[in-house]
């Protein structure tokens, strides 16, 4: 049996960091984890609870409520975000949610707390984690680390066609003004900011496609299985 190993796919907002990752686990029959799930539920369990996270005792309290799991959904084999046993998949992509999670990203308390469980669903290896700090700070020793791009103008194309099919009232502006600030509050955080690794392997996707970006992917687990 051939060895596992940790993949880990980093970049900024809307770059298709999920969709490699998704096709990459499914290809292999590795895990996927959706990091920003995870920061997404936490930022839904604030909201609805009205928790006022700019006080670290109100955060560490209601970290204490929290519990994230990832199931599998039966029809479509995808791992789905569950907040307390909730489904909340859906509900955590609202722009609502959008436009506080990387102000609660940025809080170390729920740093923390996120990380912890990340790399204990990494320790048996066989995995692929999408992110912003996860060949930085969750995976440092990570086998193969990508680092996503891809240009601005077709990153906020692509969100507002993902978030279109669901609010046809979100415009292209209101998504635009999203995302630049959610790169520049995730890349500017003291704690673990947005930022390639040394050692991860940059792919630019404006110009290519899915079924290309999946290629240049395979060939790179494929090479570094091989210790290259
Ligand atoms: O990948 P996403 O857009 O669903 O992530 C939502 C937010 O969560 C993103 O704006 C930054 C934050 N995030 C993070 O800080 N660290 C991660 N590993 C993943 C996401």
């Amino acid at each position: 049996m051939q060895q596992k190993i940790i993949i880990t796919i980093d970049g900024w907002s809307s770059c298709g960091k999920s969709t490699l990752a998704k096709q990459l686990a499914r290809e292999l029959g590795y895990l996927y984890i959706d990091s920003g799930a995870m920061y997404r539920a936490i930022t839904l369990y604030f909201l609805r609870n009205h928790v006022d996270w700019t006080h670290h005792d109100a955060v560490d309290q209601a970290l204490q409520n929290i519990k994230l799991n990832f199931h599998s959904n039966h029809k479509s084999g995808q791992s789905e975000m569950y907040l307390n046993e909730e489904n909340v998949e859906y509900v955590i992509r609202d722009l609502v949610v959008a436009e506080k999670v990387s102000e609660v990203a940025a809080i170390r308390e729920v740093r923390e707390f996120a990380v912890k469980q990340q790399q204990e669903m990494g320790r048996n290896k066989g995995i692929v984690m999408d992110g912003r700090d996860i060949g930085t700070v969750v995976f440092p020793n990570a086998e193969l680390k990508i680092f996503m791009t891809a240009d601005n103008d077709i990153r906020v194309k692509r969100r507002f066609q993902e978030l279109y099919e669901k609010n046809p009232n979100v415009t292209m502006e209101e998504v635009r003004a999203n995302l630049e600030m959610r790169d520049y509050i995730d890349s500017h955080r003291e704690v673990s900011p947005l930022r390639k690794a040394d050692d991860a392997l940059e792919l630019d996707n404006t110009n290519i496609t899915m079924k290309e970006q999946l290629e240049i992917a395979k060939k790179w687990v494929q090479e570094r299985k091989n210790g290259q």
